[in-house]
């Protein structure tokens, strides 16, 4: 099949590999010159595990990009939509981008005789309905069904497994009023043997929502009774293990530590908040998840605080500053929250993260950027672990104070002046 793909960051790109992999001709589309050079050379433009080998083996054989949508709109049969549904200030999703892709594919299509739209942006309930038919419908003077189709398609990638979950997912949602185009569309998945779930747009779109909404909750709750455990003394991964072992709970997120980020949980559940709000429902559980969340990285500077002092002043070690190990991604990053706090204490901060230094270095340019985690152990008098990079269960931390906010050292040997977040 002829798959085009309109936005090449970390959803599109992934699913544009991923079904050039499958064997399908791909032409990706991005605004981004850089990107698109840089994936024509065959070098991924993100840090994602197994990437670059499938650039290498599909580019441009089977996979090329441009900078322009016509070329990739014209010569294909589906439309892939991958592009960013960020946070306006108030946790609403700002559809821009969406809207204004919709808008020009539709012109396009005045062209052509039928295409189908995939919706894989994350978009509130109602979005396929209310906007993205209606617009492409406006722009084409064309019919919905008759002229073109869109089915919702939601991702469940996780950063840094994210062509793992792409080729082995759990399941795959489609939804659409259309069945004609969610059977074309199920074609593309049936190299893979996970159930296929047929739903209408809004359920598709809810599916995903609730998902991560749940997955934060995991977290949320678990960092809580982690907060209650701490004041026992006890270490809440062993109470984590236990109930983990319970199949209804199951062991999967139930880490607990300086709380989720990234460019998902944050976004989306505010998304649904907010959305339920002006639907005139007060999602009082999910306010609480964003709570807790929203505390955790401070539990780190209060143990700080307890056990150094006054921290004004002091030389304090950050090691990471990605959200999550395995990506290059500082978006929500707990990591920042405890940079801001930690200036705003006035300490003298020492940084390393194996991958994410440039990208902090432009929100951050005048803190001590270190060339490795052992030179901020040595230079500092206590340091904060806030990715859980591999590479800082091997360091040297001698009688250092050790904060861990990642729980790197639960089967090895932690280090001799060592404190967990929760544990
Ligand atoms: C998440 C979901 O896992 C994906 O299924 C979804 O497709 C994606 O969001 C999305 O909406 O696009 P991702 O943000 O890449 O994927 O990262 P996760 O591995 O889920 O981790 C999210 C955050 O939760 C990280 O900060 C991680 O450290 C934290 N976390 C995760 C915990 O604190 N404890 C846990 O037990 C698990």
């Amino acid at each position: 099949m002829n798959i085009s793909v309109v936005g090449l960051g970390y959803v599109g790109l992934i699913q544009a590999a991923g079904m050039a992999k499958l064997g399908h001709n791909v032409l990706g589309s991005d605004m981004d010159k850089n990107k698109v050079d840089k994936i024509n050379s065959k070098e991924p433009p993100i840090y994602e595990n197994g990437l670059k080998e499938i650039l290498q083996e599909t580019v441009p054989s089977r996979f090329s990009a441009y900078q322009e949508l016509k070329k990739p709109f014209m010569e294909s049969d589906a439309t892939f939509i991958c592009v960013g549904t960020p946070s306006k200030r108030q946790g609403e999703m700002s559809l821009h981008q969406l809207e204004n892709v919709m808008r020009q594919l539709g012109e396009l299509l005045k062209e052509k005789k039928y295409h189908i739209f995939v919706i894989k942006s994350t978009v509130v309930p109602g979005t396929c309905e209310n906007i993205v038919i209606p617009v492409v419908e406006k722009a084409s003077g064309k019919k919905f069904k008759k002229d073109f189709s869109v089915v919702m398609n939601p991702e469940f990638l996780r950063e840094g497994e994210a062509l793992e979950d792409f080729f082995d997912p759990d399941r795959i949602v489609l939804g659409s009023s259309d069945k004609t185009a969610l059977k074309k569309i199920k074609e593309i998945y049936s190299p893979f043997k996970c159930p296929v779930l047929e739903t209408g747009f809004k359920e598709a779109e809810m599916i995903k929502y609730a998902s991560n909404a749940f997955l934060a909750t995991k977290i949320s709750f678990i960092n809580e009774i982690g907060n209650i455990s701490k004041t026992f003394g006890i270490d809440t991964n062993i109470v984590a293990k236990g109930i983990g072992m319970d199949k209804r709970i199951s062991p999967h997120f139930l880490k607990s530590g300086i709380g989720f980020g990234g460019s998902c949980f944050p976004k989306d559940v505010n998304a649904i908040v907010y959305k339920a709000t002006e639907k005139g429902y007060n999602p009082k559980l999910l306010r609480s998840v964003l709570d807790v969340n929203r505390d955790q990285p401070l539990k780190m500077i209060e143990l700080l605080d307890r056990k150094e002092g006054p921290i004004k002043g002091k030389k304090i070690g950050l090691l990471g500053l990605t959200f999550k190990a395995g990506t290059d991604d500082i978006r929500e990053s707990p990591a920042l929250v405890t940079i801001k706090e930690l200036l705003m204490e006035e300490a003298e901060l020492y940084i390393y993260d194996p991958k994410a230094m440039e990208k902090t270095k432009k929100l951050f340019p005048h803190l001590n950027y270190l060339s490795s985690a052992q030179e901020v152990v040595d230079e500092c008098e206590a340091v904060l672990i806030l990715t859980e990079w591999p590479e800082f269960r091997t360091l040297d931390y001698g009688k250092k104070l050790v904060i861990d906010g990642k729980n790197l050292f639960f089967d090895n040997h932690r280090p001799e002046n060592y404190e967990g977040i929760c544990w």
